[in-house]
């Protein structure tokens, strides 16, 4: 079998330091998350979501943000990104040296309300400065759309939202724009409806797929996205993590499940899966939960046996 028409290469933008750690209850240690992201860099993490410049009474656990980004080694060549809803959050993602930032907007309006605390549109006019200042400093910009899949108040949401507002966050200047299935209601072919009539409307190659994996169909929408030509994915090592305004969410995909995926498929990612296995494990048992990893769990007993 031959690769026709999938990529020969995917970028994974491994999210685990801040998706994945946002939404545990109780404090992650700073040296830990510290680990966290210098291990994950080690296994070849190219683009890597460290942290979280929101208001810490809203997250409290994202409130050491600052000490993690001074604090881990900077891998040469991986791209350290943050999240950014206002300009409290750009300056201080600017202080901490981040290399790109994140600007989140919703499809959903009540979702927008619950996670942002405004509407869409007021998100949108918040970023404006946000994006300007992202541009002089010469950083790179990537721009959230949450709910593009389903929203846990609204329920279903029409692919039209989808694309105004990935067109309205492209117009602020993002070098990206991720797709999320925030809640991980997606499956395969509503995925691949949404992704194309994004794609319609912006570059393909500028699109990513963050998916959670709640109801277990993250892996086959990776594949149905990769399959209308997207090819940067979002993943959590240990599919660790969930949104606290997502009530039921749970984890990201785990990057293991994807880089077994991408193996199989004769794909790079630049990342080696070994050392994803072995990090997942020990944040998992740190944590005191069993790794959500089908496939790294199935890897560690494989490498303990
Ligand atoms: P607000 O309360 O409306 O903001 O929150 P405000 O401007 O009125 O400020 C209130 C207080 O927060 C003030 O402090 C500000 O200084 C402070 P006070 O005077 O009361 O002491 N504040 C900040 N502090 C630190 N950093 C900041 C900051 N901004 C204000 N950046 C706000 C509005 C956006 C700040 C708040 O709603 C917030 O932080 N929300 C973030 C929620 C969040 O982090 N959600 C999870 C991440 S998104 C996600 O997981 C989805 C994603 O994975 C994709 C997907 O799966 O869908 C990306
Ligand atoms: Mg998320």
């Amino acid at each position: 079998m031959t690769n026709m028409t999938l990529p020969s290469r995917v970028k994974i933008v491994e999210v685990g330091p801040r998706d994945g750690l946002q939404n545990e209850r109780s404090l992650v240690p700073l040296e830990v998350k510290v680990e966290f992201c210098n291990r994950l860099s080690a296994a070849g993490v190219q683009n890597l979501e460290s942290a979280s410049f929101v208001s810490p009474k809203w997250v409290p656990q994202m409130a050491s943000s600052g000490e993690v980004m001074r604090a881990i080694t900077r891998r040469p060549g991986t791209i350290y990104s943050v999240l950014t809803p206002n300009m409290k959050g750009f300056e201080d993602a600017l202080a901490a040296q981040a290399d790109e930032v994140v600007i989140f907007a919703a499809a959903s309006e009540a979702f927008s309300q619950k996670n942002i605390n405004c509407s869409i549109a007021e998100s949108i006019e918040r970023f404006v400065p946000v994006a300007r200042a992202a541009k002089a400093a010469g950083l790179r910009l990537r721009g959230a759309v949450s709910c593009a899949l389903g929203c846990p108040y609204e329920g279903e949401v029409s692919v039209g939202a989808v694309v105004e507002v990935a067109d309205r966050l492209a117009q602020l200047g993002c070098d990206e724009i991720d797709i999320a299935d925030t809640i991980g209601v997606a499956t395969p072919r509503k995925t691949a409806a949404v992704m194309d009539a994004v794609s319609r409307r912006l570059p393909i190659g500028q699109l990513s797929g963050h998916f959670h994996d709640t109801y277990g169909q993250a892996v086959a929408n990776i594949y149905a996205s990769l399959e209308v030509g997207i090819s940067i994915f979002h993943s959590s090592t240990a599919g660790l993590g969930g949104c606290p305004y997502a009530k039921g969410a749970t984890g990201n995909v785990a990057t293991e499940d994807v880089l077994f995926l991408m193996e199989g498929l004769g794909i790079e990612t630049g990342i080696d899966l070994p050392a994803i296995v072995a990090t997942g494990q020990w944040i998992s048992g740190w944590l005191g939960a069993r790794a959500a990893s089908r496939a790294g769990n199935a890897l560690a007993a494989r490498a303990r046996a």
